[in-house]
């Protein structure tokens, strides 16, 4: 793959989509094309899939049927977006990629790795993002800020003993990846942009040829 692709994590009201629009304006700065992309969604059908996945069911919804939304959502935009942006040499942003499923329905929900494992093979193919950036934030205090856009969806209304799973879970994965970096989201937001600007300016430093 040409281009790179980095990955925004992190809880509801983490600040992903304010720190997307930070690296968006760094990495266009360097004359490099810019792709920014949301999971799940990114594509027509997946974000039919997003819907659904939100929408608050007069039934139970089954661990497993969200699992394999997920990843039925993330197959459509690495199929049709994320793996074409990269062959074409644009770098592409995702707002949540594969450790969203990680973390959710396996801290969250708590659905054994042997289960999410076999998904993730077949929709990833060993793919994986060059550069992780988990914006880590109390989850109290991420869903106070998620609230003020207005009425929560069918995951924003869980119990917040399933977001404290779902945070552990996100911190271990960073801990274990080297090509991740752990940014204190609790931070007033130009601290917290001031911290992403500098692991975004380092890893092009690292990752941008020279003209
Ligand atoms: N560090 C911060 N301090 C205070 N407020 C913040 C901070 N970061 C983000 N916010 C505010 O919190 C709200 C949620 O931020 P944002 O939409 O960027 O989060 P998100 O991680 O994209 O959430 P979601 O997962 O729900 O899309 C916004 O109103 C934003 O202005
Ligand atoms: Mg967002």
């Amino acid at each position: 793959m040409k281009g790179k692709f980095i990955v925004i994590e992190g809880l509801e009201g983490a600040g992903k989509s304010s720190a997307i629009a930070c690296i968006k304006a760094l990495i266009s700065a360097r004359g490099i094309d810019v792709v920014t992309t949301r999971e799940p969604g990114g594509t027509p059908m997946a974000e039919a899939i997003r819907e659904c996945v939100k929408h608050p069911w007069q039934e139970d919804v089954a661990v497993e049927t969200e699992l394999m939304l997920m990843y039925a959502a993330r197959a459509q935009l690495l199929n049709n977006v994320v793996w074409p942006a990269l062959a074409r040499g644009s770098w592409v942003i995702g707002d949540r990629h594969d450790w969203s499923s990680l973390a959710y329905q396996g801290g969250g929900r708590e659905i054994p790795d042997a289960i999410i494992e076999p998904l993730r093979t077949i929709t990833l193919k060993g793919f994986c993002a060059d550069l992780t950036l988990y914006l880590d934030v109390d989850p109290a205090k991420g869903l106070q800020r998620a609230a003020t856009r207005g009425a929560l969806d069918r995951i924003e209304l869980e119990k917040l003993s399933f977001f404290e799973r779902t945070r552990a879970r996100y911190l271990a994965l960073a801990e274990a990846d080297p090509n991740a970096v752990v940014i204190d989201s609790m931070q007033p937001m130009e601290r917290v942009h001031r911290d992403v600007e500098q692991h975004i300016n380092s890893f092009m430093d690292n990752h941008v040829p020279l003209a």
